[in-house]
């Protein structure tokens, strides 16, 4: 079938600020006394901010130690240190293939919504140059319930007017495919095809994107 809609995920779809994160998350593990791995950041990625914290808080066995006022803490010094991490991103953090699919799919009149849980976003975008590309940008500063709810995702949907099943979602963690699939839209995973189980369909990159095939 073909699709009307694109909606991308940003973090680890569009440019590689997934690293930044666990970097500002490992950073905060090592000062409260334990190890974060590349592992543990797969649970991470594609949803909220404060949750990232409580599994993150979960992982070091900690989880029932701090007030809703120490966290709240805790998560603002990583965001400032995550913050410091993407005020020097530049085009060259585009990841690859993401230029050329947008690019064609605006040559197609295909309608392009960004679907990200991050409340950074905005600048993200500004400092990337990928601003222009998006009929709609909807993030962390738009939605009440995070991925894996559909918000982020029918929320895009409804402001461009298309109908849910016409929308292929572009995801690169679990939680945002599994939202993809409780709307109802094609769940297109990017990355690796074992941490994407939940994908109708995985790419290791975009640059494989069959656009012919869904648009
Ligand atoms: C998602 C990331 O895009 O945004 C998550 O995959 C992150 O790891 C979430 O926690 C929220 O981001 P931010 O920038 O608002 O802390
Ligand atoms: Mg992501």
């Amino acid at each position: 079938m073909k699709y009307k809609c694109a909606i991308f995920d940003l973090d680890g779809v569009l440019v590689d600020t997934a690293k930044y994160h666990y970097l500002a998350w490992k950073e905060l593990a090592g000062k409260l006394g334990f190890e974060f791995t590349i592992e543990d950041n797969e649970r991470l990625k594609g949803v909220s901010r404060m949750t990232s914290l409580d599994i993150l808080l979960e992982v070091g066995h900690m989880q029932d130690q701090f007030s809703l006022e120490e966290k709240e803490k805790m998560a603002t010094e990583k965001n400032d240190r995550y913050v410091e991490y993407i005020s020097r991103l530049d085009e060259s953090e585009i990841l690859e293939g993401v230029l050329e699919l947008l690019q064609e799919l605006k040559g197609r009149g295909v309608k392009i919504a960004l679907g990200s849980a991050s409340k950074n976003a905005p600048i993200i975008l500004k400092n990337v140059g990928l601003e222009s590309y998006f009929d709609v940008v909807i993030d962390g500063n738009s939605v009440s319930k995070a991925k894996p709810d559909p918000e982020v995702f029918t929320l895009g949907a409804d402001r461009l007017g298309v109908s849910y099943e016409e929308c292929a979602v572009f995801e690169d963690s679990q939680a945002g495919l599994e939202a993809a699939k409780v709307a109802g839209m094609l769940a297109i995973g990017v990355g690796r095809e074992e941490d994407l189980t939940d994908a109708d369909i995985v790419y290791r990159s975009l640059k494989d994107f069959d656009v012919e095939r869904y648009y």
